[in-house]
């Protein structure tokens, strides 16, 4: 061999060994990272879940559209905020069916006639907050 051959068998093995420890360390730390991700994930599924996020979850869309937008089975959830407090708006989500005397809910009842607005009280009303907020600033 000559010297240039050797420097390059040389500089080629480096390469080759480095590569190979590259990889090794990297797969370890992905180990490392994965449960402290699905933790992250988990975690956000039990209690840092946001307004919109909640409604999603809670399937308010079935009823009133992928964007809130309305469908023929239920209103619109826009310009909450000329109708509703935010206090008012935590209540009803929890009992709707009390709130049925107002003009524009005569009007719903006509219109989405078979369709009933769950009661959801089964949310706690720290989300409902987090909902009616959500709802109040569309
Ligand atoms: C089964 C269908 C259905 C689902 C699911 C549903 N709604 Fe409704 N919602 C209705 C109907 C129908 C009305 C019209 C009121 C009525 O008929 O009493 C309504 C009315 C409302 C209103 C009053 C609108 C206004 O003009 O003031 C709000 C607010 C509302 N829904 C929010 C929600 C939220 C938030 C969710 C999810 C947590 C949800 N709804 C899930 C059917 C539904």
């Amino acid at each position: 061999m000559t010297n240039a051959q050797k420097w390059i068998a040389a500089t080629l093995g480096l390469f080759l060994i480095l590569l190979v420890l590259g990889k090794l360390t990297q797969e370890k730390s992905d180990e490392q990272e994965m449960p402290q991700m699905m933790m992250q994930q988990a975690e956000q599924s039990s209690q840092e879940l946001d307004g919109l996020s909640l409604i999603k979850q809670a399937g308010c869309m079935t009823c009133h559209g992928a964007d809130l937008q309305g469908t023929k089975m239920a209103p619109a959830l826009e310009n909450l905020k000329e109708y509703w407090t935010r206090d008012n708006l935590i209540n009803y989500l929890r009992n709707p069916s009390s709130f049925g005397t107002d003009k524009r809910f005569v009007e719903y009842k006509s219109k989405y006639k078979n369709i009933i607005m769950p009661s959801y009280n089964n949310i706690d009303v720290k989300n409902l907050g987090k909902i009616a907020d959500y709802l109040l600033s569309k």
